[in-house]
């Protein structure tokens, strides 16, 4: 099998390219993103091997169809950027990695709310500057505070755990509550109303694009510390400025933004910004911002590749998948 690989770094290579030989795949990396101009470097392949920021939209999908590609590979949980029903109607099958390491992203969320309450950032810069003041480094604890988690699947899960061990004191709101825990579930309004922390951990979809928008900051507590790990689009991102230049939210803890497709994993050092926005909030003492980092450890990155390949050869030597993605009667559903 020959599979496009799009948008590959240096650090998906050693994995992708071990599993892939041990089941007879060949990847061709591509540096570039896929997108409608680039999408014919996957002509002669069987697939495409595909990650967050690349474009999966119907006029993709169809110049894949039309190139007789097959497979759709995600290396990743989140499928938000796959148009499903284009890519039904094309006749292209999508498969995912559902789960590979959530404690990589509920680690990276707790890493994230440690370094910006415990001014962990500014001391780092300042002892390296031999400035060993602690004017302005003042923290909080976190044990006895309220965290909101919003999704309590697999990764928020996890994040709940840690949380707990940090002697917190959690609440919940999950649209689909899970059964049989002892998870305090509670609505949206009362979770933003106290939460001391709120950290996000559901999928980007219609009904969650903007849940943190101008009216739900205002209904949250002043000081709010927000941590978003899960996809940029959750947040409003001008309304979400607005709040730290009101003083209502204490500090923002971002590993996704929502227009991070441009900039997201590439140098931009030495060039001018022109995202006015994510420029300013990068610019705020309290907001820390990590290029959407919180699956790169090793074990994420080797489970990444085990799967794909798995679901790879599951597609083509079985024809179904228990990570395939279909949409049927007008929805999505996982598995065979
Ligand atoms: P999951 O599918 O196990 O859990 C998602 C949870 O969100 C479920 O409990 C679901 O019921 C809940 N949910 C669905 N719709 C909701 C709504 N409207 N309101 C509230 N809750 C809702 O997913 P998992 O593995 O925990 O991942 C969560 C998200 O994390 C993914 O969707 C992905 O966007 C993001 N992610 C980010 C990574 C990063 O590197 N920053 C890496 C991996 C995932």
């Amino acid at each position: 099998m020959r599979i496009a690989f799009f948008d590959a770094k240096s650090y998906d290579r050693p994995s992708f390219e071990r599993y892939g030989a041990e089941h007879g795949i060949k990847f061709k990396f591509y540096e570039t993103k896929l997108t409608e101009d680039t999408v014919d470097l996957a002509r002669n392949c069987d697939g495409v091997c595909a990650f967050v920021n690349d474009q999966l939209d119907a006029a993709v999908l169809d110049q894949l169809a039309e190139l007789e590609c097959r497979y759709i590979a995600m290396r990743c949980a989140g499928y938000n950027n796959v148009d499903l029903k284009a890519a039904a109607n094309s006749g292209l099958r999508v498969v995912h990695v559902p789960a590979y390491s959530p404690y990589a992203v509920a680690e990276h969320a707790m890493a994230l709310l440690l370094t910006s309450v415990r001014r962990i950032h500014k001391a780092y810069i300042r002892t390296r500057d031999f400035n060993f003041s602690l004017n302005g480094m003042t923290g909080f604890d976190l044990h006895g505070k309220t965290v909101g988690v919003v999704g309590t699947g697999k990764i928020g899960r996890v994040f709940i755990d840690i949380c707990r061990g940090f002697g917190m004191h959690v609440i919940a709101y999950d649209k689909f509550p899970a059964q049989g825990t002892d998870i305090e579930y509670v609505t949206l309004e009362e979770l933003l109303s106290r939460s001391d922390i709120i950290s996000l951990h559901c999928p980007l979809t219609d009904e969650t694009r903007h849940l943190i928008n101008c009216e739900t900051i205002n209904l949250c507590k002043k000081g709010v510390v927000i941590i978003n790990t899960s996809r940029g689009a959750l947040i409003d991102a001008e309304c979400l400025l607005d709040g730290i230049k009101a003083r209502k939210i204490g500090a923002a803890c971002l590993d996704v933004y929502e227009e991070e497709t441009d900039y997201f994993f590439e140098d931009f050092s030495g060039h001018i910004l022109n995202d006015d926005i994510l420029a300013r909030l990068i610019s705020m003492p309290n907001v820390i911002v990590t290029s959407h980092q919180a699956f790169l450890t090793e074990e994420a990155l080797s489970n990444i590749a085990e799967t794909t390949v798995l679901n790879l050869v599951q597609l083509h030597d079985e024809g179904a998948c228990d990570n395939e993605l279909r949409f049927v009667g007008g929805e999505v559903k996982r598995g065979r």
